[in-house]
């Protein structure tokens, strides 16, 4: 229990008539400070329910700055819209996990340290190549970058600053390699190894759609615009995944084994597969004049447009704009996706209508970012790898944070035990 002359907030337990004054730091009170609360009943300290985490900080953070309300993101202060303009994805991942813009040598370093790190062991290759021939990539990418951990050992050696670093780019350099590698066994095509001589994304692009050519040359256009993708995909605070890669690096496992954690929660449908679900839902639309009915169905409580509204954002998911502007720079090469006229009617038919206009439901990330893929080529599994390879920058800088955080401690929630207690034991004859 806190007490002293600083903001504070007065609450008094009516059961038993005890106050408390909890300290108001930062817009927060410590849920801890409730402990001096005691329980009548128990004498144990009162706890806060919070499932989900609804309104619980579980760090302190300086990587990612997100205002729901106002619809702002920025990394390490950085608007996401500058970073979108004029930064690369390689530059944005130095920048969450060093917390500063490098230098000219400083970036060039790094973007030499990630390039010569994109190989992956060979028997890593054989590991993949042991997956069933339609098992899904995701499925394939979490067990390989756990996979990972095996390959190097030292890696559990956490508070070793340059051990750290050397698996911090070899995550960041093999994320592309391992996903690649799973879109070609899906196809049955033979793995294409990285090409050091082409950028983050063309270097992906390439390991994912090379054929025969001697050298493949990726458009600048889809290169540009995937790198666009990367980095507003980056990070976004303490999302599910994020808080996974964070709970279970808490243990000190080794940083592999953390991010796999991050790749299981994006894996699930209701973080990274709601642009597979846009794609499904406007094939099912299927033409620019059925958009109305399907509006209405949405506001009969029918179902969802997938696609809007999010958590967190109660206005225009400012991801969202830069992807369209991104759509626009991929179909001039790809050729216009018969879905983005359904996609933008439906847009300009919400944004008009008070049913979301009153609940504060705008585009979020997914409602293009599935048209691009598509347009890429990449079938619907693929969305969230193509997730996983940048947030895989954000990951590492939010358990950097963690393992440095002096106040952290192996995760431990509490619980309301609601089972019975003190039963005795029945011989399975006496039951
Ligand atoms: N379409 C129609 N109605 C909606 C939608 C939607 N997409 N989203 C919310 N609502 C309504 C909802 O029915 C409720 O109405 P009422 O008050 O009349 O019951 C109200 O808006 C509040 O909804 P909620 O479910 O309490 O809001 P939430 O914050 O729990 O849900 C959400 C957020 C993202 C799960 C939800 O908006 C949704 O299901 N959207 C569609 C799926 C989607 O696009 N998900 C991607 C999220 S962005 C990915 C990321 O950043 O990781």
């Amino acid at each position: 229990m806190s007490e002293g002359s600083g903001p504070h907030l007065s609450v008094t337990d009516s059961r038993s008539g005890e106050t408390a004054e909890l300290a108001i730091t930062d817009g927060t009170i410590r849920a801890t400070d409730l402990l001096g609360l005691k329980d009548p009943e128990s004498g144990s300290g009162l706890r806060s329910y919070d499932p989900a985490f609804m309104n619980t900080a579980a760090c302190r953070s300086a990587v990612t700055y997100l205002d729901g309300e106002a619809g702002v993101l920025q990394y390490r202060g950085y608007p996401i819209e500058q970073l979108a303009e004029h930064s690369t994805y390689l530059e944005v991942a130095y920048l969450l996990i060093h917390g500063e813009l490098p230098t000219p040598d400083q970036l060039s370093n790094w973007t030499h340290e990630v390039t010569t790190h994109t190989f992956v062991h060979e028997n890593l290759k054989s590991f993949i190549q042991g997956f069933r021939y339609d098992a899904h990539p995701m499925g394939m990418l979490l067990a390989s970058v756990g996979a990972l951990s095996t390959f190097y050992p030292d890696a559990i050696e956490i508070h070793d600053q340059e051990i750290r670093r050397s698996h911090v780019v070899r995550l960041i350099s093999k994320m592309p390699t391992l996903a690649a590698f799973a879109y070609r066994h899906n196809r049955g095509m033979p793995y294409v190894y990285p090409d050091n001589d082409l950028s983050y994304p063309g270097n992906f692009l390439s390991m994912v759609y090379k054929i025969a050519e001697l050298k493949y040359q990726p458009d600048p256009r889809l290169e540009r615009a995937l790198d666009v993708l990367f980095i507003l995909h980056a990070d976004h605070e303490q999302n599910c995944s994020t808080s996974a890669v964070r709970a279970v690096g808490s243990s000190q496992v080794d940083p592999y084994s953390a991010v796999a954690a991050g790749v299981a929660a994006l894996y699930g449908p209701l973080h990274g597969g709601a642009n597979e679900a846009v794609l499904r839902m406007l094939r099912r639309i299927g033409s620019k004049d059925r958009v109305a009915d399907f509006i209405d169905g949405v506001k009969a409580g029918n179902e969802r447009l997938m696609g809007f509204g999010h958590r967190v954002y109660k206005n225009y998911d400012p991801r969202a704009k830069i992807i369209k502007k991104a759509c626009d720079d991929v179909f001039e090469v790809t050729g216009v996706s018969p879905l983005l006229e359904i996609a933008v009617e439906l847009e300009k038919i919400a944004l008009e209508d008070d049913y979301f206009i009153s609940r504060k439901l705008y585009p979020n990330v997914d409602f293009y970012s599935g048209l691009i893929y598509e347009s890429l080529g990449m079938p619907a599994e693929m969305f969230p790898v193509m997730f996983a390879i940048p947030r895989t920058s954000g990951w590492i800088a939010q358990w950097l944070e963690m393992v440095d955080d002096p106040e952290q401690k192996i995760a431990r929630p509490r619980q309301i035990y609601t089972g019975q207690r003190d039963l005795n034991y029945a011989p399975i004859d006496a039951r």
